[in-house]
Parts: C-alpha cells; structure tokens; sequence
C-alpha cells in the first residue's frame, strides 16, 4: 500500500543448489523478514517437500519498501513452483496474497479491497485471498476473487485438484453496517429542538458544529446520532470509506461494503499522528477514518494543543499529507467535525440550577484552550442547556432521524446544482467569492446583520460563517433567496461569539 492505494509487487523465487539458506530482498521490513521462517515450517507441516538448499526471494520493484506479512503465501508458493510441486499455468495472470500460520492454515491481510481495485487497473482478474478478505475484494466489478483457507487448499486449486467458486459480488448501499452507532435514532432525544435543529442545519451544509452545556444534557447522545441524518452515502463514497477501513484492517469480515457513514469519537488523550495519520509505519488517522462521517471530539479543551493544531490542515483541505523520508502519502480527510464542550471547568456555569464553582480566572484558561483558528473553522455554537424533568419525562418520541435526513438531503439536492460546476460540493466549503455570488441579502437583512455585529459583539470573521449558514438555512426552507429570518436563525448559532461567558 501507498496510501490508499495498492500497487502490484512480483516475487520471484529461486531455488538453487548449495548449503540450506533462505534470503529475502528488495526493501522487505521485519515482519518479510520473518515470513521465512512462517514459510519452512507452513511448508513443512502442510506435508510438502522443503528443500534443504539456497532459497532467495525477491520482491520487485526493489525501490520500494514492502510492510506486511501477506507475501507469506507467494514466497511459498513460489518456493513450491521451483520445486515443481505446484503447477505454475495459474499463477501467470494473477493476484496472490495472504499470511501463514505455522500449520499452513492462511490469515486474513490488510488492504482488500484496494487490492482489488489496483488488480483491475493492471488487467489482472484473478485474485487468490484469504477468505476473510475475499468479499470486500468482490466488490470490484469484474474480478474472480478465490478464497483460500490454507496451503494444502491453494495447492490443491493451483493444481486444478480442487475447484474453489469465486465469491460472488455483494454490491447494495441499502441497509445497515453492524457498528454500535449504526441503530441511533434521532427520536430518542427528548426536548433539545434547539440542538436538534442545528445539527440538521449542520448536516444539511455539511458545517462543523460545537456543542456546549453542561454535563448530562445529552451532547454525546446527540453527536451519535448526527450519521443517521446525514445524505446517504454515494457509492463512490463508500467505496472510499470501505477502502480506508479495508487499509486499517478494520472492516468485518462480514462486510463487504460500508454503507453506514463512520463515527468516530477518538478520546481526548490521543496523540497528534494518531488523530491526522502518520507512525512508522504510516497509517492513516482519526480524521480519515472519519472520512465522509462525523469526527466527534468529546469534552474539546482537554485535547492537546498540539492535537487541535494539526488538525487545521485536514479542516481546510479536506486531506491529509504525511511527509516521510521515502515519500508523501495523502489520505482523503473530509469529515464533518462535531465538537462538545463544557461552558467550564466544573461544567454548570450556564445551568440555572446549579452553582458553579469555577473562578474567573479559571473560566478564563479553559476557554482560552480553544480559541482561534480551530474555532474559526465551526460554524455553528450552539448551547445545550440541561433538559427539564417535564421534557424527560414526557413520553411522546421526537421526529425519527428519517424525516430528518430527507430534508436534508433536499437541501443538498439544492447545493449539488449550485456548485455542479466546481469541486466543493457543500455550502459549508464555500470560498469568499462564492460567498458573494451565492449569499446576497437584501438591505433589511444586511441592516440585522450590522446590528448583530455590532451589539451582540459579533466578531468580524462570524460574518462569512453566518452568510453561509443562512444560505443552508435557505436551501431547507426550498428558497433561492436568503430572507431576513434565514439570517437572523443563522445568528442564533454563534453562542461562543455573543460572549456567552460574559452574561
Ligand atoms: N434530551 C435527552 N433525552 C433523553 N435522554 C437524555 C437527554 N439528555 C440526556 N439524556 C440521558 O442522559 C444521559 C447522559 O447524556 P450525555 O452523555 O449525552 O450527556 P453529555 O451532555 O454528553 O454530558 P457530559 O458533559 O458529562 O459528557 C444519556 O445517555 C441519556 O440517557
Ligand atoms: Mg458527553
Ligand atoms: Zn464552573
């Protein structure tokens, strides 16, 4: 792998006379290194032949660096070819990859599915996996995807002793993936219409979004619920998402296709390459397996610093970069971040209930470990005061999370014309110059909006983010135009900006 993609490695094979000796080359990392030793003994204890001479293997192109241990099954099948114990015929226009238990049985690898997508590009059909990865690698239209659950069996079906069926392709967006967030449901959530209609504003531009109330007033309980309210994903989009998840190794085996949009809430003590990607071996991060889903930062001043800087970079060019000695690697990052937060150090400085023991100062620090260009990149702040018993214990449900998302798949509808044209795709992504093209008010509007600045204290730089969140607001209403009330909605969500500590 390179990133997200694959690219075809040839193992040669040669057994030559001479005393017993088994070398790996071409740039192999540890775990290739180890693969001879996995090798002798699958060999071995499969009941085949081993022979006791000068075995080198060579994986080509030589320049470039192999990680893994899924050239376990070529280097032994090829050790197997030169020794005439497997017909080579099948082995001339195909894929073969997987790792080797001592006892020969074969385990799953990383990457299916872009291995997949790679074979194609290279005019290869033919794919011998391990079972566990042979229905995500199934999901390419074309391909003969064989699995195989040991060396005995793939010897077998080399040989044409066996015959192995290909997995049959398994392609629908429809239904769910069974990942725990995967059956939220918006009506759960009693009260909070506030909340509840911001985040569809939020989902409907695709704008990031921060939470903050106090604890126990359901903002995690809502940021779980935020995928089930987004567009349903394209297929080109969970292709992409199958992909990044297929690289981590995380896709269930009985997955072959990700439909459901990923949620991910890494926890306040991750490091800065664990959220944006990178390691030794270079893996991609939070942000991207995130990727077209929700980031959700849970309780975001306890992250550190240098964390939230790293992550403006993914924010402004929706994918990340990671520099490398050998190369760079990019990997998609186009989330939608949520954020949660409480108003302070103790948590109820806005609940009228409760008295909050923070001082000033205290206030002050904790807030302070937000500010700037992260926060400049949410354009929504809304507060999420603690729900009232009578709303809690009121038994009526809310709206299901399906109306919802058909309202804001509508308002995408809307976006998808204006910006056909160009590569954004959502008012949230909107550049100055779109902003002035698409988000023209009129006098009454733009009189509101100089009021607002001026007397609720709005910053300067609210304005942008105002204008594109009104014009979401407009696309939900089915209206070309951005009326007075769009922006005066619009302002409702710069909580953190109206000085809300200050009142
Ligand atoms: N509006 C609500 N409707 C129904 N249940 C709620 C609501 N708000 C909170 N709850 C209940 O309270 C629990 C705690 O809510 P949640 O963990 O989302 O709060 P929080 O705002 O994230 O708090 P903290 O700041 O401590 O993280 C939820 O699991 C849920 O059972
Ligand atoms: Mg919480
Ligand atoms: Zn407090």
């Amino acid at each position: 792998m390179l990133g997200i993609d694959a690219y075809i490695v040839k193992v040669e094979v040669d057994v030559a006379g001479g005393m017993p000796s088994f070398s790996t080359v071409g740039l192999p990392d540890n775990a290739i290194k180890e693969s001879r030793d996995r090798v002798t003994a699958a060999i071995k204890n499969s009941g085949f032949y081993f022979p006791p001479t000068r075995i080198t293997a060579n994986l080509a192109p030589a320049d470039i660096r192999k990680a893994g241990s899924a050239f376990d099954l070529p280097i032994a099948i090829g050790v197997m070819a030169a020794t005439n114990q497997v017909n080579p015929a099948r082995l001339e226009n195909a894929i073969i990859l997987g790792e080797l238990a001592l006892d020969g049985s074969i385990r799953g690898i990383q990457g299916g599915l872009p291995i997949a997508i790679a074979a194609k590009e290279n005019g290869i059909q033919d794919l011998i996996l391990p079972a566990e990865n042979a229905r995500e690698a199934a999901i390419v239209e074309g391909m003969n995807v064989y699995p195989v659950a040991n060396l005995t069996e793939t010897v077998a079906f080399l040989n044409a002793d066996k015959e192995i069926a290909p997995v049959p392709r398994t392609l629908s967006t429809d239904g769910h993936n069974e990942h725990s967030e995967a059956h939220l449901d918006l009506l759960d959530v009693k009260g909070q219409e506030h909340a509840k209609r911001a985040i569809e504003v939020a989902a409907a531009g695709g704008h990031n979004l921060i939470m903050i109330g106090p604890p126990g007033s359901g903002k995690t309980m809502i940021a779980k619920r935020i995928p089930s309210i987004l567009p349903k994903l394209s297929i080109e989009e969970s292709l992409e998402t199958t992909k990044i998840q297929s690289i981590i190794g995380i896709l269930p085996s009985n997955t072959p296709l990700v439909v459901t949009r990923p949620y991910r809430s890494p926890h306040h003590t991750i490091s800065d390459a664990g959220l944006i990607g990178g390691g030794k071996v270079p893996r991609p991060g939070e942000v991207s397996l995130a990727h077209n889903g929700v980031l959700f930062l849970d309780e975001l001043p306890e992250f550190r610093r240098n964390v939230l800087e790293v992550m403006r970079q993914p924010l402004e060019d929706r994918q990340v970069t990671i520099s490398r000695a050998a190369a760079s690697l990019t990997y998609p990052a186009n989330f939608m971040l949520v954020a949660a937060m409480n108003p302070c150090p103790c948590g109820f400085f806005s609940d009228p209930n409760r008295d909050c023991k923070c001082t000033p100062n205290q206030i002050q620090n904790y807030v302070s470990r937000i500010s700037g260009p992260l926060l400049d990149r949410i354009d929504i702040q809304v507060e999420v005061p603690a729900v009232k018993y009578a709303e809690l214990a009121n038994e009526t449900t809310g709206e299901p999370s399906a109306h919802v998302q058909e309202r804001v798949e509508t308002a995408r509808q809307a976006q998808q014309q204006r910006f056909a044209d160009t590569v954004i795709h959502a008012n949230a992504n909107m550049e100055s110059k779109q902003i002035r093209e698409y988000c023209k008010i009129d006098s009454q509007a733009q009189d509101l909006l100089r009021i607002a600045i001026n007397q609720l204290g709005l910053s300067a730089r609210a304005y942008d983010r105002i204008l594109k969140v009104a014009r979401t607001i407009a696309d939900l209403d089915g209206n070309p135009h951005i009326e007075t009330v769009h922006v005066s909605e619009a302002i409702q969500y710069r909580s953190l900006d109206r000085s809300f500590w200050k009142k």
